[in-house]
């Protein structure tokens, strides 16, 4: 496959983070990234707790042992943190110097929209040839179809749903299930939809109490018994425990809430997520030995394509409004 492509001579050494919320599958990505590299005998280096790490010199050549054993396990071996000095010129400038004495020459990002703007933000400041791949659960990464962690975290808050469906069915209650997105609902929406959600509440569209207590009353008068509500965790202000509040109040409904979490963050990813990560990883490194930089790898119809980091931390990606009408129609 490499021989027919023209690769550039001028890159020897890459390094990889991963930054913001850990998503699973982050490894698989980690592991095509290093053994790509080495397959073009390209030195590779890790830097530890994402742009945090990278100001503290926490930066280690890998070889293709490194990754070993990682493919299956969740969170990131990288580890992430959270980096403020990051956001500032001076700190970027200070990552650029780090990355030069350890002679990293290109970097691979692994993560979500604030990671890809101190990214964009390093290559236009400093010229390191830089590129994303997209990592979060939630699935909103503008120009991706799909971010890695998605799969997973939809496999595990759907295993949720079905586990509450059968109390709630059991006890005539209604429930409402709290599931990851502080701004967006594309987990809500498709576990809403893959579970039989009697209603999905998501951050894109306002949450009117009133109208969700009337649909479930309408429900329980069709003669629906129990009730399922997925609700993304940045739908309603003060979230589900709030909204359960405020449902109780307007109908007698015995109601309880599950609220997910962080579990959806975590566990083995699954072969989607494996699948992807692993090919995301691999053209990413592709891309960089083609002279691609400023620019994220995702994936869509076309296969893989690369999307200017700078459209992708400035557009806000859609929500899959078919889908929404879908949800409301099967919901009777
Ligand atoms: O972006 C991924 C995500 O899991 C969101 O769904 C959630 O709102 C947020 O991270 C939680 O962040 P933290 O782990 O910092 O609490």
């Amino acid at each position: 496959m490499s021989s027919a492509r023209l690769y550039s001579t001028a890159m020897k050494h890459i390094g990889v983070l991963t930054s913001g919320g850990d998503a699973p599958g982050m490894n698989a990505a980690i592991r095509a990234v290093v053994r790509t590299a080495i397959h073009h005998q390209i030195r590779v280096s890790a830097i530890y707790r994402g742009y945090q790490g990278l100001l503290d010199g926490d930066v280690h050549e890998m070889g293709p042992r490194s990754v070993a054993n990682i493919i299956q396990r969740g969170g990131t071996i990288l580890r992430t943190a959270r980096c403020k000095e990051w956001m500032k010129p001076e700190g970027r400038a200070r990552g650029a110097d780090i990355l030069k004495r350890h002679g990293i020459d290109g970097l691979v990002v692994i993560g979500g929209d604030g990671s890809f703007r101190g990214a964009s933000k390093l290559q236009e400041e400093h010229a390191i040839p830089t590129i994303g791949v997209p990592g979060t659960i939630d699935n909103d990464i503008y120009g991706t179809d799909v971010s890695i962690g998605f799969n997973t975290a939809l496999n595990i808050a759907l295993e949720s749903v079905d586990r509450l469906r059968d109390t709630a069915a059991s006890h005539d209650r209604l429930f409402l299930v709290e599931v990851m997105g502080r701004n967006s609902g594309h987990i809500a929406l498709n576990v809403g939809v893959a579970g039989g959600a009697e209603a999905i509440l998501i951050p894109e569209r306002p949450v009117d109490v009133d109208a969700v207590a009337d649909t479930l009353a309408q429900a329980e008068r069709r003669g629906k018994t129990s009730s399922i509500v997925v609700v993304a965790e940045g739908a309603f202000p003060g979230g589900a425990i709030a909204l359960q509040r405020s449902i109780q109040e307007r109908a007698g409904f015995d109601v309880r809430t599950s609220i997910l979490g962080h579990v959806q963050r975590g566990g083995s990813p699954s072969t989607r997520d494996r699948v992807l990560a692993s090919r995301l990883g691999y053209m990413a490194v592709e891309g960089l030995l083609n002279g691609e930089q400023g620019v994220m790898v995702g994936t869509d119809k076309r296969g893989h394509v690369f999307v200017p980091l700078d459209d992708v931390w400035e557009n806000e990606k859609p929500i899959d409004e078919p889908l929404v009408e879908l949800a409301n129609i099967l919901a009777v």
